[in-house]
C-alpha cells in the first residue's frame, strides 16, 4: 500500500509514532522490538519525533535492539561521514538505547574477513528473531539499503560497489565525489524482506521519478526497489511531492 501525507512533518511523526506503538508493545509482554534503521536524510525528521518521545512522553528505548541498513567501505567508525557517526549524532546518544543493542555494519575491517562478518551480521539479526519493522529511504537509483541496479531478490548481507549515481548524490558530504568510497556493506534485499514490517519512505520531488519506477513500474533487478511491490507487507509512506508523479 501507498500512503501520502501533505508534508514530511506529518508522514514522519506517523512512521515514529507506528515505532513508538511496537516498542510500547513489546514492552508490555517483555520482549525486545528488533528495528532495522536507515541513514540519510530521510529518516532525520522520524528520529527527531522519537527522540522528543522520549524527552516527552517517557519512551524508553531499553527493549530495543537496532540493525542499521549499510556502512561505507572503507569507513573508520568516527569519521564525519560514517554511519555510526550519524546514528550516534542523531538518534542514540538523545535516547537511553543500551549501546550493545546497536548494530551498524563495520567498514573497518580487512577485505578477508567481510563475507565471514556479514554472515554474522545475518545471524545476529535471527538470534533476535528477526526485524520487526524495517525503515527504508530510496536512493535515486532505485537502491534499498545499498543494494544498486543488479542486486538479486535473495541477496544478504554483503559487500557492494556503489553505483555511480549513488556517490554523486554522496559527494557533497565527501568534499567531491573522489573521496566518496566506492564500496559498502549492506544488507541484502533477501534480508530485507525477511522483516515482518517494512516502510519505505520518500520526501521530495527529487524522488518522484524513482518513486513512480519503484510503485508502478516492472519488476526488475534494474529498479531493485520494486521487489517490494511483490509483499503486502511493506508501506511507502510519502509525502505529495515524492507521490507527485504517481497515477
Ligand atoms: C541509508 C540507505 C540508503 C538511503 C538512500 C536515500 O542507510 O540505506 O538507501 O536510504 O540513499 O538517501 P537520502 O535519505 O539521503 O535521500
Amino acid at each position: 500500500p501507498v500512503t501520502v501525507f501533505p508534508n514530511q512533518k506529518v508522514a514522519a511523526k506517523e512512521v515514529a509514532g507506528r515505532i513508538a506503538n511496537l516498542i510500547r508493545k513489546k514492552q508490555a509482554t517483555g520482549e525486545n522490538a528488533v528495528l532495522g534503521l536507515a541513514t540519510g536524510v530521510t529518516p532525520i525528521d522520524v528520529y527527531q519525533e522519537l527522540i522528543r518521545l522520549h524527552r516527552e512522553d517517557g519512551l524508553s528505548f531499553k527493549n530495543v535492539v537496532t540493525f542499521n541498513l549499510d556502512e561505507y567501505y572503507p569507513m573508520k567508525p568516527f569519521a564525519e561521514q560514517s554511519y555510526v557517526r550519524f546514528m550516534n549524532e542523531n538518534l542514540f546518544d538523545y535516547i537511553d538505547i543500551d549501546k550493545a543493542n546497536v548494530h551498524v555494519p563495520d567498514g573497518t575491517l580487512p577485505l578477508e574477513q567481510i563475507q565471514q562478518y556479514c554472515l554474522e551480521y545475518e545471524r545476529k539479526i535471527s538470534e533476535q528473531g528477526g526485524l520487526d519493522l524495517q525503515i527504508l529511504g530510496i536512493g535515486r537509483t532505485g537502491h534499498i539499503g545499498f543494494n544498486e541496479p543488479g542486486s538479486a531478490p535473495n541477496s544478504g548481507t554483503r559487500l557492494v560497489t556503489l553505483d555511480d549515481l549513488t556517490r554523486s548524490d554522496a559527494a557533497r558530504d565527501f568534499g567531491g565525489k573522489e573521496n566518496v568510497p566506492t564500496k559498502a556493506i549492506t544488507m541484502g534485499i533477501g534480508t530485507i524482506f525477511k522483516a515482518r514490517e517494512i516502510i519505505l519512505m520518500a520526501w521530495n520531488t527529487k524522488k518522484a521519478p524513482i518513486i513512480k519506477k519503484a510503485v508502478e513500474g516492472e519488476i526488475s533487478s534494474e529498479v531493485p526497489a520494486t521487489y517490494l511491490q511483490q509483499s503486502d507487507k511493506v508501506e511507502f509512506i510519502l509525502d505529495q511531492d515524492a507521490a507527485s508523479e504517481l497515477t
